[in-house]
């Protein structure tokens, strides 16, 4: 199956809705298989968005990720990471459509409360940076056919 990382950013944690973001995942019908509350240095900001580094907003978007801890999660099921961005609703919450995440809980693009890998190679670069640890296997005990 295909996974993808998601991290609710400090402002998803600050302002409670950790349990609206998994629940909209979970209700999808996509499995949690990682799942940590974590803070985060400037470094492993500055490593986790590496591409982004030569952007104006780069030093502001460390800044932010570093203010206080994170839900990182490791989620898996049939196309996750193209479906977890529909679910979270485009980079700037203004422009994201109503009923995505962005879109119902957020209004500035630099206070977007979540993050979701963008391609399935950067969700396996990004699940290994947050989770060296790994990822531990488990299998649903229901039929195939209920996901
Ligand atoms: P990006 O990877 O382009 O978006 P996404 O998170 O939707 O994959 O950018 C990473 C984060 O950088 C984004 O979630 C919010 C922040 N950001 C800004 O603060 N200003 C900007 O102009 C852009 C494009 C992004």
């Amino acid at each position: 199956m295909e996974q993808t990382f998601i991290m609710i950013k400090p402002d998803g944690v600050q302002r409670g809705l950790i349990g609206e973001i998994i629940s909209r995942f979970e209700k999808k019908g996509f499995t949690l298989k990682g799942l940590k509350l974590v803070s985060v240095d400037q470094s492993f900001a500055e490593k986790h968005y590496a591409d982004l580094s030569a952007k104006p907003f780069f030093a502001g978007l460390v800044e932010y990720i570093v203010s206080g801890p994170v839900v990182a999660m490791v989620w898996d099921g049939k196309d996750v990471v193209k479906t977890g961005r529909t679910i979270i609703g485009a980079t700037n919450p203004s422009a994201s459509a109503p009923g995505t995440i962005r879109g119902d809980y957020a209004i500035d693009i630099g206070r977007n409360i979540i993050h979701g890998s963008d391609s399935v190679e950067n969700a396996r670069k990004e699940i290994a940076l947050w989770f060296p640890e790994g990822i531990a296997e488990w299998q649903s005990s229901l039929h195939s056919w209920i996901y």
